[in-house]
């Protein structure tokens, strides 16, 4: 079963309540994405793997350690997009895959339109960047692209969840840890997570 992390960090839960209150401009909105972005991501690659390595400082020899294979970000278009840069700050050795994935409203099925597949899959973690985890069907759709590319490790960093898409999430990929900085109530009846933020593509971008 996937192992769910919602974090306690004083941080993150000071960043997440101005990100829901409808006052917040979609500039601090970005802002405020971005901020936790970099707190999940921490939580979420705790476990990277490391080589030993032997390097100089003005003052001597000494031992350290750097990533051993690279990492993938993986951001759900739109919304995803807004969690890549301050994680790609600290990871600058990353990739990034876009993967293009909207619900269609009435159905709410994710429907793809676009996927940049990778000239070689065989990172040590692909970290799929979306704030919203609703019904799961973006994750799930996405988890599936990048297993058939041959992903070999794969983590979701979202910033609230419902329970639905937790288990739906889980249940297709039980493999695919998932880290939120909120588990929320529920879905409404047209699929948007209660209390939640709203849409967070629109709030992002401007558009709603
Ligand atoms: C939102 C969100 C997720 C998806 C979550 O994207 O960013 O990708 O919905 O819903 P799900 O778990 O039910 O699939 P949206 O479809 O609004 O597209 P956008 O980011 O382009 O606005
Ligand atoms: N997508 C969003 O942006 N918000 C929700 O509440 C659900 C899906």
């Amino acid at each position: 079963m996937a192992k769910v992390f919602q974090s306690n960090h004083p941080l993150i839960q000071h960043k997440l309540a101005l990100l829901r209150d409808t006052t917040t401009e979609p500039k601090r909105f970005r802002e405020l994405i971005r901020e936790l972005a970099v707190l999940l991501a921490c939580e979420a690659t705790t476990d990277l793997e490391l080589n030993e390595v032997t390097l100089t400082t003005p003052m001597g020899v000494a031992q350290g350690k750097i990533l051993k294979r690279k990492v993938a970000l993986v951001p759900i278009l739109r919304a995803g997009l807004g969690m890549v840069d301050g994680i790609w700050e600290m990871i600058p050795s990353a990739e990034v895959w876009h993967i293009g994935i909207y619900r269609d409203h009435d159905t709410l099925e994710p429907v793809e339109y676009y996927t940049n597949r990778p000239v070689d899959p065989h990172v040590q973690l692909c970290l799929i960047l979306d704030p919203m985890l609703a019904t799961g069907g973006s994750a799930i759709a996405t988890a599936d692209i990048l297993k058939r590319w041959g992903a070999q490790r794969i983590k979701f960093a979202g910033v609230i969840a419902a329970p639905e898409g937790v288990e739906a999430l889980s249940k297709a990929h039980p493999d695919v840890d998932i880290h939120l900085a909120a588990l929320d109530e529920r879905l409404n009846e047209i699929g948007y997570i209660v209390p939640g933020l709203g849409d967070a593509g629109d709030r992002q971008f401007g558009t709603g």
